[in-house]
């Protein structure tokens, strides 16, 4: 799962060269929900790469087609216009961790690894890795119930890496935690996120969550939703919410984000 390989995959298979080049590419999409008489344009003309190894965070207020968006590169729905590509299949994480609550932790990841073809004997030892990656080493045997919030979404992100994928999207994961949950597992997933060598394309309308996890923030517009502004994060990483310059810039995003909000009369 390591940026390197995948570089070197694109040299030695000069086919997959485009296919790897961007872990996600969305060019000139636009979705429309409704019929010809009642259509909604919820995005309107979206193009946005993501690099190999790349974090981004799409960024944007309630109800702007973050989620949409999202969707439509995993492949979930299909657009109305434009196309999207992404290298090999995507892994997903939503904000409900979506586990199986009659499955012990091991077992919601074991699922995810037997789907990818892991062999039986191979499973066991490769979710006990992956629990030990997001930091719940000695889980294996937890059922759901018995977990914290915080602890459900490890599980996640673990059964999440479990597909092996080059690309995660995660839709507001992080949103249903407490705030000091929440800054543990931005730790977490930035350590992860640089151990592994993943694209991440992360959704969220949290400004400084969105500024604490990025390289590039891209701001979405509401009505529809269109690319609005987008910033290169270049502060030193692992960061802080209550960083200065993270703070600082999410002063600067929060500004533009609220005349977005204000130019189409929400809230
Ligand atoms: N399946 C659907 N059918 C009709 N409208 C939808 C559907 N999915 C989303 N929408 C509409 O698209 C807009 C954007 O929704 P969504 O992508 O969920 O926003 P976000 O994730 O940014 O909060 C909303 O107005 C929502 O009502
Ligand atoms: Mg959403």
């Amino acid at each position: 799962m390591a940026t390197t390989p995948t570089l070197a995959k694109a040299d030695d298979e000069d086919e997959s060269r485009t296919a790897v080049a961007h872990a996600a590419r969305i060019e000139h999409v636009s979705k429309s929900f409704g019929g010809p008489a009642d259509a909604q344009l919820v995005l309107d003309d979206i193009s946005l790469d993501v690099a190999p190894g790349e974090f981004v965070t799409l960024l944007g207020a309630s109800g702007c087609g973050k989620s949409t968006l999202l969707n439509l590169v995993a492949g979930l729905d299909s657009p109305t216009a434009g196309s999207l590509t992404t290298a090999g299949r995507p892994a997903l994480m939503f904000q409900e961790h979506a586990l199986f609550p009659w499955l012990t932790a091991g077992k919601n990841i074991e699922l995810a690894l037997r789907l990818r073809g892991v062999t039986k004997a191979e499973r066991r030892p490769e979710a006990e890795r992956l629990l030990e990656l997001v930091r719940l080493g000695g889980s294996y045997g937890k059922r759901v119930h018995e977990l914290s919030g915080g602890m459900r979404q490890r599980v996640a992100l673990a059964r999440a890496l479990a597909q092996d994928s080059d690309l995660l999207l995660m839709d507001e994961p992080f949103a249903a935690l407490d705030a000091i949950t929440r800054d543990v597992l931005h730790d977490e997933l930035t350590r992860i996120w640089r151990e592994t060598g993943l694209s991440v394309l992360f959704v969220t309308h949290n400004v400084r969550e969105a500024v604490r996890l990025a390289e590039r923030v891209v701001l979405l517009s509401s009505r529809p939703g269109r690319i609005a502004r987008e910033w290169t994060i270049d502060i030193p990483q692992p960061r802080r919410v209550e960083d200065a310059a993270v703070a600082e810039l999410s002063v600067e995003i929060t500004e533009e984000l609220r005349k977005e909000i204000r130019r189409h009369g929400q809230h």
